[in-house]
């Protein structure tokens, strides 16, 4: 069941949402070639507990960091390590998520570090104007496919493809509550979109081929053809005035 949230637990989860915006703010000046991504989840994890807010993902069905760091042809879930350490020309995506009073927020972004080749640099791009894209048609009335339709044609159209294996997913008293968002499909299928869901839309792009495998830690996430993934996430609130971006710091810039 798709809960439908109230003024009230919108301005709750967006709390919640407000702080992950902040953090991974943060985390976005800090990259830097040298940078391990332990000395980020740290950073993460310190920043949440000062806002007196829980990060969302550590001890999740076991996950044992407070961020998901996914280097280069890490896709998702990658995790932090002391010896993973940033250099010039890599793409860190960062994905992080707090509760607090009882709601949650998830966002992530792909990282430019330093300098990166002009095809790292459209793929990032490409990948977060199709979180637009999809967050464009969180619209009531539409269906929840058409999301995901506007955002796999925008991919492909552009020469990219879809990972189909990791889902977006409504959030709000938990991280991930229903429905589940594919990042690809046929328009006008699934529920009706209502005011009240909120919704978190994370499309994960690839550069090469769609196929990804988990590896042996069985958590990260890479391309089987382990060229380079982008992957951005927001938690999007459906409205009467549209779709309301909760991880925003500043709505409309
Ligand atoms: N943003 C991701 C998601 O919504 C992160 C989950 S990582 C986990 O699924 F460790 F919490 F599973
Ligand atoms: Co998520």
């Amino acid at each position: 069941m798709i809960i439908l949230r109230s003024q009230r637990e919108i301005e709750k989860i967006r709390k919640a949402c407000l702080i992950v915006a902040e953090i991974l703010e943060h985390l976005k000046e800090r990259i830097q070639p040298g940078v391990s991504t332990w000395d980020l989840d740290a950073l993460s994890e310190e920043m949440a507990i000062k806002k007196s807010a829980k990060p969302a993902f550590k001890g999740y069905h076991g996950y044992p960091y407070s961020l998901c760091t996914s280097l280069n042809f890490e896709v998702v879930h990658g995790m932090p390590s002391k010896k993973c350490i940033l250099k010039e020309g890599d793409i860190i995506s960062l994905d992080f998520g707090v509760s607090i009073d009882g709601y949650f927020g998830d966002s992530a972004v792909t990282v430019p570090v330093g300098e990166i080749s002009p095809e790292a640099r459209t793929l990032c791009k490409v990948a977060e104007d199709s979180l637009f894209q999809g967050i464009s048609r969180a619209v009531i009335g539409n269906r929840l496919s058409d999301i995901s339709h506007a955002i796999q044609s925008y991919v492909e159209s552009r020469g990219f493809s879809v990972v189909r294996e990791f889902v977006g997913h409504g959030i709000g008293q938990a991280l991930h509550e229903p429905p589940q968002i594919p990042n690809y499909g046929p328009p006008g299928k699934g529920v009706k979109l209502k005011a009240g869901m909120v919704l978190a839309i994370e499309p994960m792009i690839n550069l090469g081929r769609a196929e990804v495998e988990v590896l042996e830690d069985r958590w990260t996430a890479v391309t089987v053809d382990r060229r380079i993934s982008a992957h951005f996430e927001h938690t999007v609130a459906v409205t009467q005035n549209g779709p309301e971006i909760l991880t925003m710091r500043n709505p409309g810039g």
